[in-house]
């Protein structure tokens, strides 16, 4: 297994080793936070993890625990906290330099079923965190937004400019944290940088429940022997991203030197795959792993709230970031698909 912190470019791990005051993770027990966690650890740094454990899990942090071992783990500070309580958001905050805000209930479908839910904790828990990290003086705030964002805007790729209108009330939550970002940059000079991610995917990423994400969701299915579902024709497109993509993006944001940079970046690799496409090559990876998975998927309706083509710019956050994804879909497999096959098949005694 290739650690994440490992595969980023050497300046760049050089000034995260170089930082001196603890990060804060909120979100620290989801899957991308969990990977921030172990990265900002491998790379000597001490951090603080806030979560409430509404869709993260303990295990998360158990694995990261075992992973970095019990020196990196000591730097670890976790608060068991919810980021719709202002005080939990301000004890967090309290001494630390950088934040990377990944806390908020994911999901369009989730969305859909329950806008108050999503709208409390992406809305009102991102300004909670906007004000407490506003008034601990923090050096930078990174925020995970969403290429739901770009709604219903025709152009492809997705430049950051153009949005259209949001599809669903998660869609909209992502939408408001970056007109709350752009007025406290206004009215407060306090920046914040939203990243706009597309399709993350990687260990960790929750394969259970009904608002699973795709690759984890199928994966499950596949291994499991279960019906792999497609919502639609197959033709639908995402611009898949490993989750160290991610994590490079949210480190050099948090350290970018350039104070008038822009607000909001992409975060993806610049190419697109088909579900189809998708499927195949989790079947062909998976057979690799000695997981035949013999059948066909079965077609379903389109889902609502869904945009049907993704595909990301980078170009910005190449120029302004130094942003340069080093894992394309397949390699990002390539690293996730042990992880899945050890998770499901341990965890259910299922036959690999
Ligand atoms: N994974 C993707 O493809 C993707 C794409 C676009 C945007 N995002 C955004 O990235 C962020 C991280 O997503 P993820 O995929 O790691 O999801 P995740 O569900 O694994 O992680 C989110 C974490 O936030 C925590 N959380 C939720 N509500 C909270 C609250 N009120 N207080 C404290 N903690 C709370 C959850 O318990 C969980 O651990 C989210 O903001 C999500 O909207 C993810």
């Amino acid at each position: 297994m290739t650690t994440i912190e490992a595969g980023l470019p050497a300046t760049l791990q050089a000034r995260v080793r170089a930082e001196t005051a603890p990060w804060l993770v909120t979100g620290a027990a989801g899957f991308i936070g969990s990977n921030l966690v172990e990265t900002l650890l491998r790379l000597g740094q001490r951090v603080v993890g806030l979560d409430n454990f509404a869709t993260g899990h303990q295990r998360n942090l158990d694995e990261v625990r075992q992973l970095v071992g019990e020196e990196a783990w000591s730097r670890f500070r976790f608060i068991k906290g919810d980021i719709r309580r202002p005080e939990d958001c301000q004890a967090a905050c309290a001494g630390v330099r950088h934040v990377l805000h990944q806390a908020a209930l994911g999901s369009v479908p989730r969305s859909i079923e329950d806008p108050v839910d999503t709208h409390s904790a992406n809305v009102t828990g991102f300004l909670n965190m906007l004000v407490a990290a506003r008034d601990a003086g923090v050096a930078s705030f990174t925020y995970a937004a969403s290429s739901s964002t770009y709604g219903d805007e025709p152009t492809m790729p997705k430049v950051e400019d153009r949005i259209g209108r949001p599809l669903s009330p998660y869609a909209a939550t992502k939408l408001f944290n970056e007109l709350y970002a752009e007025v406290f940059a206004r009215c407060y000079d306090f920046k914040a940088i939203g990243l706009r991610y597309f399709n993350v995917f990687g260990r960790r990423q929750d394969p259970d429940g009904a608002y699973a994400a795709v690759i984890p969701q199928w994966l499950a299915a596949m291994i499991r022997g279960d019906d792999v579902f497609i919502n639609g024709d197959g033709e639908t497109t995402r611009d898949f991203c490993y989750v160290a993509n991610a994590v490079q993006a949210n480190l050099l944001a948090a350290l970018v030197a350039d104070p008038d940079c822009e607000p909001v970046f992409n975060v993806a690799v610049g190419q697109r795959a088909t579900l189809n496409e998708l499927f195949e090559s989790l079947a062909t990876q998976l057979a690799g792993q000695g997981v035949n998975y013999g059948k066909q998927p079965v077609y379903r309706d389109f889902r609502a709230g869904d945009v049907r083509h993704s595909l990301a710019d980078i170009g910005r956050a190449h120029a302004r970031l130094g942003y340069a994804p080093t894992h394309t879909l397949q390699l990002g497999l390539g690293e996730a698909m042990p992880w899945y096959v050890d998770f499901i098949t341990s965890r259910e005694g299922v036959q690999a």
